[in-house]
């Protein structure tokens, strides 16, 4: 029934017939020779093949700035399988926030995903599910992978979900999961995954702000050896949600759970669906999916990707950023739930045929030897983590990692925060035996794949520790001043923004495409304003110097200041609060609280600080539970009532001696009172 998609001009050297990547990277490794000198780690053939003069990685990269048309028109051609070709690479006018690549193109995600390489490759694995309990890993085949998307597809057309439509996902990371979001890709539903440690007002406001009448769940998750109720906690969120007419229940555990009217076994459903199911032919503009994340304000924002746009990024950046290479198993161990789960769990090892394994469980359960015990038994050429685990681990001892065998490593990843140097240290030298490249990788939710890594570069360029170092093809980063002018040379810092458009970035947020354009397109016109500040080394290397805005990283998790202080207003007897991060050891950030309560309140301290950490852990997530709180009879504001943020941030580094000028507050005294306050509870 498939062979009515028209693939056309494939150009990196490959036949027509060969449908899957792994192929088609196979036929590569045996031409990689001729490549002189300064050639990229992995080729690009469909480049370097049509403009033979272009050789060095330099050559290929300037190409890709000054020529994106040629660069990503060809790349998109020999990645992708269209079922129409698009007519125009790019139509982009980002000041007016305008995004558009590939149009007139017309795909589907998950034929891309599972069935080119069902057909070539049906009994390669997939995925390998990595189970909370040690050593019950599951495999599953690409023609399994196929026949699953196939049934779910059919049952959710079955059900009434419709192409356009937004389905919540709200399961732990496995099998089904990725089969849910492919399902949806299939009809041409909108996925929107929210994150299973988020709480049921979480999801709840998720759901409404996408207008989802459909979730996708399981009875329960499994975590760390700790049972998540997850059905009864969308029974909670679908009470606040009319919108929401059907709830997809999938077997984890097998546990009785709560039923309601509107559930339907997932399981069930699939069994009595054909596993065939017609793809939707998507426009290359369509939405793929929609994810949240934290902003400056208090209201997460859901960032669309694109189907081809997205899909291509993805996967290129899987292959070129990652150095990968014919039958690797890519062990990303990020949950479903984030930006990396989508691009490196699911969606990037997935396009390109590969394998991927699939993490449920904690870097400490059941002890500190996890990651490796699974490395030993799994055999994973990357592995591909937080830095916050790295930190966690490494306090541990060495022996947690010695012990076990991970000789089949290659390619170390990391991403999400900073990777401190006695980190980066460890990981290559502890865990890498210093023979792995260490791929400290920057980017967001809203960038779609990794924009700064070590890799793509030549053959044998230095990597150095401590930052992501280069952009990937076609990502052009500059530095901007307060003025928004473009700083040149070495050793300065500044905004970090891109200043041309890639394929991947997000397109919108989901029913705010005015808070788009503000957020990223108006703060320095002409360029995407990323919100993290950098410092461009010698070398034209990039590290990130951390968030511009109130925007904290909490365990690598993104989190608006905002979001944490919305809730604790919500609480009557506290009069206002401020929330600000502070470095954490192991966290990278934590969170620091200041409350000021109303006059006539009755509540003690305590109680007032123990109901708000319920509110938040039931409104947010436990990770968004400040560290420390500290009651203040007022804060510092200017005459004009803003709260000067900087000055609690230096307070809670516990530097309160270089405040800086605080002469032009409300009334510099309540700065004393904090710093004395601080120094008796907290230091
Ligand atoms: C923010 C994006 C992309 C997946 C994980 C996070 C910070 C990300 C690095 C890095 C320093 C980093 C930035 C960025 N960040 N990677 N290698 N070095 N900081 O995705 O939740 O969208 O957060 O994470 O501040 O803006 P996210």
């Amino acid at each position: 029934m498939l062979n009515y998609f028209k693939i056309f001009s494939r150009t990196c050297g490959f036949k027509p017939h060969q449908n899957s990547l792994a192929q088609c990277f196979r036929a590569l490794s045996s031409s990689s020779s001729k490549y002189s000198q300064g050639a990229p780690v992995t080729p690009v053939p469909e480049i370097t093949e049509k403009y033979p003069h272009l050789k060095t990685h330099k050559d290929i990269y300037d190409f890709s700035l000054e020529n994106p048309s040629e660069f990503w028109g060809e790349i998109a051609k020999s990645y992708l399988q269209w079922m129409e070709p698009f007519h125009t690479v790019s139509n982009c006018d980002l000041p007016n926030g305008k995004i558009s690549w590939f149009e007139g193109g017309k795909l589907n995600a998950s034929v891309n995903c599972v069935d080119r390489h069902m057909r070539s490759i049906p009994d390669q694995t997939a995925l390998i599910w990595e189970r909370d309990e040690p050593g019950t890993e599951q495999r599953i085949t690409y023609r399994q992978l196929y026949d699953q998307v196939g049934r779910l597809a059919s049952a959710l057309l079955q059900h009434g979900v419709r192409r356009g439509d937004r389905v919540a996902i709200y399961m732990p990371t496995s099998p089904a999961a990725a089969v849910a979001m492919l399902a949806c890709a299939r009809i041409g539903a909108v996925h929107s995954v929210v994150f299973a440690g988020f709480s049921a007002q979480a999801l709840a406001s998720r759901v409404l702000d996408a207008g989802a009448e459909t979730i996708i769940t399981s009875d329960q998750a499994v975590r760390g050896g700790k049972v998540i109720e997850l059905k009864r906690i969308v029974d909670d969120a679908v009470r606040e949600c009319p919108s929401v007419k059907r709830v997809f229940v999938a077997t984890r555990t097998g546990a009785e759970v709560p039923r309601s009217g509107i559930d339907i076994p997932m399981e069930e459903a699939m069994e009595a669906a054909p596993a065939e199911c017609e793809p939707a032919a998507m426009d290359a503009e369509d939405f793929l999916y929609m994810l949240y994340t934290s902003g400056s304000t208090g209201k997460p924002k859901g960032l669309v990707h694109s189907v081809a746009g997205y899909l291509l990024y993805c996967m290129f950046t899987q292959k070129q950023v990652f150095d990968l290479r014919p039958g690797d198993v890519f062990g990303c161990v990020a949950d479903i739930g984030w930006i990396t789960g989508h691009s490196h769990v699911v969606y990037g090892p997935l396009a390109t045929g590969g394998t991927a394994i699939m993490f449920e469980s904690t870097p400490v359960y059941p002890d500190p030897g996890r990651y490796w015990e699974m490395v030993q038994r799994l055999r994973p050429t990357h592995f591909y983590g937080a830095p916050t685990a790295l930190r966690l681990l490494l306090k541990h001892g060495d022996s947690w990692v010695t012990k076990y065998d991970r000789s089949s490593l290659r390619v170390l990843g990391c991403v999400g925060e900073p990777l401190n140097h006695e980190a980066w240290q460890w990981y290559n030298d502890v865990v890498g035996d210093k023979r792995c490249s260490v791929i400290d990788t920057w980017w967001q939710t809203e960038t779609g794949g990794v924009c700064l890594a070590p890799r793509p570069s030549a053959e044998g360029a230095e990597i150095r520790p401590g930052m992501p170092m280069r952009p990937m093809y076609g990502i052009e980063p500059v530095l901007l001043d307060e003025k928004n002018n473009e700083i040149s040379g070495e050793d300065v810092m500044g905004a970090l923004c891109l200043k041309r458009p890639w394929p991947g970035m997000a397109r919108t947020i989901y029913g705010s495409h005015q808070r788009y354009v503000e957020t990223y397109l108006k703060p320095m016109p002409g360029y995407y304003f990323t919100g993290d500040g950098a410092h461009r080394h010698p070398g034209g290397y990039y590290q990130i110097t951390g968030r511009m805005d109130d925007v904290i990283n909490v365990t690598g998790h993104r989190l608006g200041t905002a979001e944490v202080e919305d809730v604790m207003d919500e609480y009557e007897p506290v009069a206002e609060t401020a929330v600000v991060g502070f470095p954490h050891e192991l966290k990278g950030e934590g969170l620091y609280a200041f409350i000021i309560m109303k006059n006539d309140v009755t509540v003690t301290d305590q109680e007032v600080k123990d109901t708000l950490k319920g509110l938040i852990r039931n409104n947010i997530a436990g990770y968004a539970v400040p560290d420390h709180m500290l009651i203040v009879p007022g804060l510092p504001k200017t005459r004009s009532g803003k709260i000067m943020r900087r000055i609690l941030r230096k307070i809670a580094a516990n530097q309160p001696d270089d405040l800086g000028d605080i002469s032009t507050l409300q009334d510099p005294s309540i700065v004393e009172q904090i710093v004395q306050l601080h120094r008796q509870q907290v230091q």
